[in-house]
């Protein structure tokens, strides 16, 4: 498996421009099983998600012409409703073909997603919501398996903020009879890219970005063409590594407008952070103040930027105080970073970090897609040298991770 070796210490200056985002792409792909056209998609980042995504919809019969960051998706010959478990758990996002694929061919056969690192991340609501717009759906041998003559609409008000619960049920609102309303939509940036792509091929919706969003099915969707929107993960990770490292840098290809409550953190850490169109530029302090952060769904802080922030929290002048209120076991990261040094107590799902006035560089495992990151960024501001194993998991969400961190003058590479 391939590691990343990092030497530390090193300030990241430079410019680098950020991908299409991750958790935009995967839903906007499937999207694509709705109508019987083609989809063209540009700004997809090569990502091993979206690998495994576009190889699920092709077993499935979707034609998919695969270019550089662009994507012609063609579900016309779409025959096999079936998202088989050996590609399900590799990528628990598989699931947001079940709504589409019950829309479309009326009945889907797909695998329980399985948990992750982070949590058990059970898709009961994704099922709860499907069921309330008229699906038959039980659950035999690891497979949810679903059938819809037609779904009909209603008012489905979900019991916790769920990103892909909102957006599977979205796009399986697009073809049901008659409207449906989703109350405690996720209202996340990726759920109106999401929301945008499906009005350019038809469907008729209102109020994504917010708590209450209305879909009124129409009888078919034809294909269209969309541009995923920047990765504002991406985006805040690499403002996290420029905060961590003294650093001096400039992400073009994104917005500020997506990650206010990331900014507002930096700025409290003593960045200087200035939004241009289209470009955030970062310049950090010679030593951050620490910041404390409680995750909650948009436009709250986000738990996808938690590990990130222990980070940088493990190098600042002080105490403070991480709160995880999204996943049940998303503190994995600490007992890496505490290997390089760090200062971190964990109680339940609160993490106190005291900042220390160096980490040193260590052999450390990555355990999941942003704990990766967290890591990454420790080893950036480490002294001495940090390999990092099991970096599939970078790969699942950063593009070219190793290209973009040298262009801004650090030492890492890839070893086999
Ligand atoms: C999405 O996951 C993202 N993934 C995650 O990003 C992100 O961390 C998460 O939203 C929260 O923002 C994609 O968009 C592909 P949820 P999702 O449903 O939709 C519970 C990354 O790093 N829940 O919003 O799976 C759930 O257990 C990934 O890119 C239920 O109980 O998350 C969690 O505690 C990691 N039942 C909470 O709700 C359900 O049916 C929020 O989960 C659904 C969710």
């Amino acid at each position: 498996m391939d590691k990343l070796l990092i030497k530390g210490g090193v300030p990241l200056v430079g410019e680098v421009a950020i991908s299409g985002a991750k958790n935009a792409a995967l839903p906007i792909i499937c999207a694509s099983l709705l109508c019987g056209d083609t989809l063209n998609l540009s700004n997809v980042p090569r990502l091993q998600d979206v690998s495994t995504m576009l190889r699920l919809l092709g077993r499935m019969g979707v034609a998919v012409a695969d270019g550089d960051g662009a994507l012609a998706l063609d579900s016309r010959g779409l025959d096999q409703p079936l998202a088989p478990y050996e590609l399900v758990k590799t990528m628990r996002a598989s699931i947001l073909v079940l709504g589409p694929l019950l829309a479309r061919c009326g009945e889907a056969k797909v695998s329980l997603p399985g948990g992750c690192a982070i949590g058990a991340r059970p898709v009961d609501q994704h099922i709860k919501g499907l069921q309330a717009m008229g699906a038959e759906i039980r659950v035999e041998g690891g497979y949810v398996l679903a059938q819809a003559r037609r779904l009909k609409g209603t008012r489905i008000v979900t019991d916790m903020v769920t990103v892909t619960g909102t957006e599977n049920l979205m796009m399986a609102a697009t073809l049901a009879e008659g409207e449906t309303v989703i109350e405690n939509a996720a209202r996340e940036p990726e759920v109106v890219d999401l929301a945008d792509c499906l009005t350019a091929m038809g469907a008729r919706i209102s109020g994504a970005g917010s708590d209450r969003i209305c879909v009124q099915g129409v009888d078919r969707l034809h294909g269209a063409r969309h541009a995923v929107m920047p990765d504002r993960i991406e985006t805040g990770s690499y403002l996290c590594a420029a905060a961590a490292t003294r650093g001096d840098i400039v992400l073009t290809h994104t917005s500020a407008a997506l990650l206010d409550a990331v900014i507002d953190k930096l700025r409290e850490a003593g960045c200087a952070i200035d939004c241009r169109p289209g470009a955030i530029a970062l310049k950090a302090p010679p030593r951050l103040k620490p910041v404390s952060v409680r995750t909650a769904p948009y436009p709250a802080f986000p738990t996808d930027m938690q590990a990130q922030f222990m980070a940088i929290d493990c190098v600042a002048e002080g105490s403070a105080v991480i709160r995880e209120t999204i996943f049940e076991n998303r503190f994995m990261h600490a007992v890496e970073l505490i290997r390089l040094g760090a200062d971190i107590r964990i109680d339940a799902s609160n993490a106190v970090v005291t900042g220390v006035p160096m980490l040193d560089g260590a052999m450390v495992m990555a355990t999941d897609l942003r704990a990766s990151a967290s890591l990454v960024i420790a080893g950036l501001v480490a002294r001495g040298e940090t390999l990092i194993e099991r970096i599939y998991h970078l790969d699942r969400g950063y593009e070219r991770i190793e290209e973009k961190l040298t262009r801004l003058g650090a030492d890492v590479r890839r070893v086999r």
